[in-house]
């Protein structure tokens, strides 16, 4: 493919200080590859994760001084140049989870390194590309590696299969970015049971994707969901997404010896006073931008037996509304913002 010309300078978002959840849209140059791993891709949309504003000023370990405060860590783009021998060439359709250390992809150019990127499944558009890596790689990480389901389930493993088969799952924010792919994956892995916990109105959405119970948590509580029939409600594995008296509610819906594991606050820090309940596995993790789990979950997406759910899109300009949207709490999917025309 002919190599493709740069303009000098981008478009780009930014917050100006650590200390403001402001952001405002400026002109820069096109930044420069400098790491060995660094592939420069144009990007055609991205999408923002809940919170993300607030990272240098909650977790200022988190986020080097050095970084650029480009929000939205998540690409789906094109291929400018990449590292010679690294499987990717220019021209390639790729999208990936950039590191929450460095500049995110709201600008017209961003740096991903290969070990983040995978090529975007044929058929799959920039906006449906945008909404997948964070949230599938998040659910994935958080069944799978932290969690105690087995993914050869999804590739119809028997034996992984069998296991899978007395794990009953259940997942908070069910209806959101990554409780949208915990229940499909769940599913897809042949677990015993999937419960969804999630508004009514989202009842129909967690079904469509493979939730076998849904709990709404706007009429009923988790803890008086359990107390209804324990033995049978009762779960093996738990994924919490919200943390507070959400996950609180997890610790009674959690069998003796079973997984809690959130990405929002460690377990323990709200097991309830008095509880006496141990668990093989309680655990709070930061999701690792992994190119190669990416490209397992662009199989799936390939063979039509996974997809990203998307809220809304929104122009490059209305950024704002895209981030308001997107702190309401209550996205059914993912917010996806678009960064060049041919999104
Ligand atoms: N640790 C990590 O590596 C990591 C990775 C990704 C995301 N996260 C964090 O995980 C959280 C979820 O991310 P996301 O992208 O999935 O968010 P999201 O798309 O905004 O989804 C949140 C969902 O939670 C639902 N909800 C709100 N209150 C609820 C409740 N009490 N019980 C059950 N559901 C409730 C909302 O729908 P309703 O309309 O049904 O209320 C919404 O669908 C965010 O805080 C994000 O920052 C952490």
């Amino acid at each position: 493919m002919a190599p493709i010309t740069l303009p000098k300078e981008m478009k780009s978002l930014l917050q100006p200080s650590r200390q403001s959840t402001e952001v405002v849209i400026v002109t820069v140059p096109v930044p420069t590859p400098s790491h060995p791993e660094d592939v420069l891709v144009r990007v055609h949309a991205t999408a923002p994760c809940a919170g993300e504003l607030r990272w240098a000023i909650d977790f200022p370990d988190a986020v080097p001084a050095s970084k650029v405060l480009v929000p939205c860590q998540d690409l789906a783009g094109t291929v400018v140049t990449a590292p010679a021998g690294s499987g990717f060439a220019t021209g390639d359709r790729v999208y990936c989870r950039v590191s929450a250390e460095r500049a995110g992809a709201a600008r017209d150019y961003a740096l991903p390194r290969v070990s983040e990127l995978a090529k975007i499944p044929a058929g799959l558009s920039w906006i449906d590309a945008a909404a997948t890596p964070l949230s599938a790689l998040t659910a994935w990480q958080a069944l799978f590696v932290q969690g105690t389901l087995d993914a050869a389930g999804i590739k119809g493993d028997a034996k992984a299969r069998q296991r899978n088969s007395n794990i009953r799952v259940l997942v908070t924010g069910a209806a959101g970015g990554v409780g949208s792919w915990v229940v499909q994956l769940a599913a897809l892995a042949g677990a015993k049971a999937v419960v969804a916990v999630c508004s009514g109105d989202k009842e129909a959405a967690a079904r469509e994707l493979g939730a076998t119970e849904v709990v709404n948590y706007r009429q009923t509580s988790i803890e008086e969901w359990v107390a209804g029939d324990a033995s049978a409600r009762e779960c093996d594995l738990i994924i919490d997404l919200l943390g507070g008296k959400t996950l609180t509610g997890c610790w009674a819906a959690v069998r003796a010896g079973g997984a809690l594991v959130s990405i929002n606050t460690p377990p323990e820090m709200v097991k309830p006073a008095g509880l006496d309940k141990e668990l093989a596995k309680s655990l709070f993790f930061i999701v690792e931008p992994l190119g190669s789990n990416l490209a397992e979950i662009g199989e799936l997406i390939d063979a039509g037996r996974a997809r990203p759910t998307v809220d809304s899109v929104w122009e490059f300009a209305d950024f704002e509304k895209a981030f308001e949207r997107l702190e309401s709490g209550h996205a059914k999917g993912k917010i996806v913002i678009k960064v060049s025309d041919e999104a």
